[in-house]
């Protein structure tokens, strides 16, 4: 499904820890080289926009109800859609995103239990197209490792924000959530072995084909 052209939409997830953003932006930058001809947009959720900045503040120290939490998320995309992913899509640019939904079925879904109809709801909602369609992106790439080498990593790299001082059941059971819809949607999804170095994943990233033409 491609409900982004003539843009080019891609997201990276993982729990925290995994090691994403080691990559992005290396990754934005051999885009540029390959694509020379396109914009690459570089953003992130929560965040994005100046608003999307202040609640990513907010949600990342502030304790709240779940459903509060699922809510200001998905407030802060709307905005980072209207303001940010739909114009460059429709200028044909390539945009990259550090999480987009994926994030919010795997953590407020998966990790924090709220019902996953209701986030299909709120998906509806903020990424619904006028023709029916998902905003989604065209490629997903999912940075995957056990919880317990994820902790690990953290412990030696940052203090931590409100999502990563949770337990290691918590992370287990995202990670669950974002491999359930890695099965669910195997064509949007690049599976990355995170457990490996960082120039084997770099090495593998390089040679991931993209339909970008
Ligand atoms: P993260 O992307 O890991 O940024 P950093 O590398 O700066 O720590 O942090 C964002 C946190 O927000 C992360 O713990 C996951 C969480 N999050 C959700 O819980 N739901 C969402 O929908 C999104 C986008 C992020």
């Amino acid at each position: 499904m491609n409900a982004n052209e003539p843009g080019f939409f891609i997201s990276f997830e993982g729990i925290d820890g995994a090691g994403k953003s080691t990559h992005i932006n290396a990754y934005c930058d051999l885009l540029r080289d390959r694509f020379p001809d396109r914009s690459v947009v570089l953003t992130r959720e929560p965040g994005g926009t100046a608003l999307g900045e202040q609640l990513r503040a907010v949600l990342l120290e502030a304790p709240m109800h779940l459903e509060t939490e699922a809510l200001l998320m998905f407030a802060a995309r709307r905005e980072h859609i209207e303001q940010v992913i739909e114009p460059a899509l429709a200028a044909g640019h390539i945009v990259v995103s550090d999480r987009f939904t994926d994030a919010s079925f795997a953590y407020q879904g998966g990790g924090r239990g709220l019902p996953l109809a209701k986030l299909n709801a709120l998906e509806q909602w903020v990424q619904g197209r006028a023709d029916g369609r998902l905003l989604q992106p065209n490629t997903t790439f999912l940075f995957d490792l056990p919880g317990a080498v994820a902790e690990a990593r953290r412990s030696k790299a940052r203090s931590p924000d409100k999502f990563e001082q949770l337990d290691l059941a918590f992370f287990e059971r995202v990670r669950q959530e974002y491999l359930r819809r890695v099965k669910a949607d195997p064509l949007r999804f690049v599976l990355v072995d995170a457990t490996q170095t960082q120039e084997v994943i770099w090495d593998f990233l390089r040679q991931v084909p993209l339909a970008i033409r």
